[in-house]
């Protein structure tokens, strides 16, 4: 079996956003091996061997537009990847670059996108819950012009309060909502996302101070184990264990796979939702066990 015809890149126009670190960089290193003409976007200076590299601010609508002008007429798969950490006060500006700018490209280059496309987002364990906000996520989903947007966010502080997990539930829920849409089934295009867990990558020291109330670095790391790793004697991803299986599932061997949310966090997610289920009862798996072989 010939695995890259298998993945399905070969001469296919990829464009990935995020490509100078972390786990996009796992993901254009793999696609650039797997025969992709990937044209990557980053802030930052891309040194892969891409077809071509743009280095722009994804949170200014600008500097998309002049990237989607000069991208390709036709292409095959989209992979946005770009985020960065809330601090206070940037609280709109990760709506930009975390969720808005993602929408605005993917809209944007629909027209585009061959039969059979693949979208494929990175999202976050951060936007777990995100069925809980849904319908304040599809208000600022089906907002298309960009500066509309930014005033919707500015009539909403309590929502971008929590800047990352509501950027992130937006995320999920544009892939739940629109992998049916006409827009998207009338072309098969598929549209996924992947949610990490806690990774080592370019975001960490941001992830550590952002997390601190005193926006200590050593104090953040140990709160974020304490949610992510101590639970589950866990430890760290590294961001191939992300970026790999994010470019199986925008690749052909996921060709029937859109609208899912896919938790890659060794299980940590589905343990807090077992718990969530089971607590609405208060027993444990354990008692019910039990109960059930008596
Ligand atoms: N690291 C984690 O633990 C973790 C967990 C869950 C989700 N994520 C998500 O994974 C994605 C990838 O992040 P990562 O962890 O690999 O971090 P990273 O910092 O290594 O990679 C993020 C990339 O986005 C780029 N970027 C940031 N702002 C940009 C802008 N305005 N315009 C263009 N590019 C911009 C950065 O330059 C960087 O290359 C992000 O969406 C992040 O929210 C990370």
């Amino acid at each position: 079996m010939d695995l890259k015809k298998l993945f399905g890149f070969v001469g296919k126009n990829v464009v990935i956003t995020g490509s100078a670190s972390g786990m996009s960089k796992s993901a254009t290193e793999l696609l650039i091996e797997l025969g992709a003409n990937v044209y990557a976007i980053d802030i930052n200076p891309i040194e892969l061997p891409v077809k071509k590299a743009y280095q722009a601010d994804l949170s200014k609508k600008e500097e998309i537009d002049k990237v989607l002008n000069d991208l390709p007429e036709k292409i095959d798969a989209i992979f946005t990847c770009h985020g960065i950490a809330a601090f206070p006060g940037n609280e709109l500006k990760v709506q930009q670059v975390n969720f808005y700018s993602q929408k605005y490209m993917i809209d944007n280059l629909l027209p585009r996108l061959s039969e059979h496309a693949s979208v494929s987002i990175i999202s976050s364990v951060g936007g777990f819950g995100w069925e809980q906000v849904y319908d304040k996520c599809l208000e600022v989903i089906n907002i298309n012009d960009w500066d509309t947007a930014m005033k919707w966010y500015q009539e909403h502080p309590d929502l971008i309060k929590s800047a990352y997990v509501f950027a992130k539930q937006c995320l999920e829920s544009y892939v739940v909502s629109k992998c049916m849409s006409k827009e998207f089934i009338s072309k098969y295009i598929r549209i996924n996302a992947i949610n990490p867990g806690d990774t080592v990558t370019g975001l960490t020291s941001d992830f550590n101070k952002s997390t601190s109330p005193k926006g200590d670095e050593k104090e953040g790391e140990e709160m974020i184990s304490n949610i992510f790793l101590n639970s589950w004697n866990g430890y760290t991803a590294t961001p191939e264990q992300m970026g790999y299986p994010l470019v199986v599932i925008g690749s052909d061997i996921c060709s029937y796979m859109s609208g899912q949310l896919i938790y890659i966090d060794h299980g940590l997610t589905s343990t807090w939702l077992s718990g969530a289920l089971l607590s609405k009862n208060n027993k444990s798996i354990e008692e019910i066990s039990s109960d059930s072989n008596k």
